[in-house]
């Protein structure tokens, strides 16, 4: 089954529904082939320090999961009209909203708590490549696009810690995790498209990637931090 055409982001999350397995194989096989197109790799010295760190990691990745979630509500209650977009975010929230919970219970079974929220300073330099004017389709589309940055570049952080952390649950637990958020990608990414020129989406998806990449140079590496 291929999703080409408008109203793909719907079809998706059906497909998923109805054909699970199949979707899991398709998720990584992008996550593999770098469908996601992130322009710079994470600094490999990130994964080894990160699981030496696992408290911190599985705090900032606890409220990595909350934001993801309180952002998908946050673009329902703001787009109530728009019904696909209605259509493809409640399950997302859910499956956030999940994730959430599963984190948290990695923290408490170690004895860990969720503690406070730290800066997260990747998402508050992101969040300046947002669009100040242009059409509300124009700043929808770019407000997608965040998410689906997000995505991208936490399933990439998912799949290091996947390959390289030593616990077998969280090996587990990542990987899951890893399919899930690229599924969240390809949402994002259908629904810009629904709502701008497929060009369009490309070319401004691109600006994305580029300035993520000079984004990323800047940020120290640090082992308490997801991004
Ligand atoms: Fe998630
Ligand atoms: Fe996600």
């Amino acid at each position: 089954m291929r999703f080409t055409k408008i109203g793909d982001a719907i079809l998706i999350n059906r497909f998923l529904k109805a054909n699970r397995e199949n979707y899991i194989c398709r998720m990584k096989e992008a996550v593999n082939n770098n469908v996601l197109g992130l322009q710079m790799p994470t600094d490999p010295r990130w994964v080894n320090i990160a699981q030496m760190n696992i408290e911190d990691i599985l705090v900032d990745h606890a409220y990595c999961e909350q934001k993801a979630a309180s952002s998908c509500i946050s673009m329902i209650v703001q787009y109530p009209e728009r019904s696909e977009l209605v259509e493809v975010m409640t399950p997302v929230v859910a499956e956030e909203w999940n994730h959430f919970e599963r984190v948290v219970e990695q923290l408490t079974k170690r004895g860990y708590k969720l503690g406070k929220p730290r800066k997260d300073e990747y998402v508050i330099k992101i969040q300046k490549i947002l669009k100040k004017g242009g059409s509300e389709e124009e700043r929808l589309v770019d407000k997608l696009l965040l998410n689906a940055l997000i995505e991208a570049r936490s399933c990439e952080r998912f799949k290091l810690l996947h390959q390289n952390i030593e616990d077998e649950e969280l090996q587990k637990f990542y990987y899951e995790l890893m399919v899930s958020e690229a599924g969240h990608y390809k949402n994002f990414i259908q629904l810009a498209k629904l709502y701008m020129p497929e060009v369009y989406v490309q070319r401004r998806w691109k600006e994305f990637l580029a300035e993520e990449a000079k984004i990323l140079e800047t940020l120290e590496v640090r082992a308490d931090r997801m991004h």
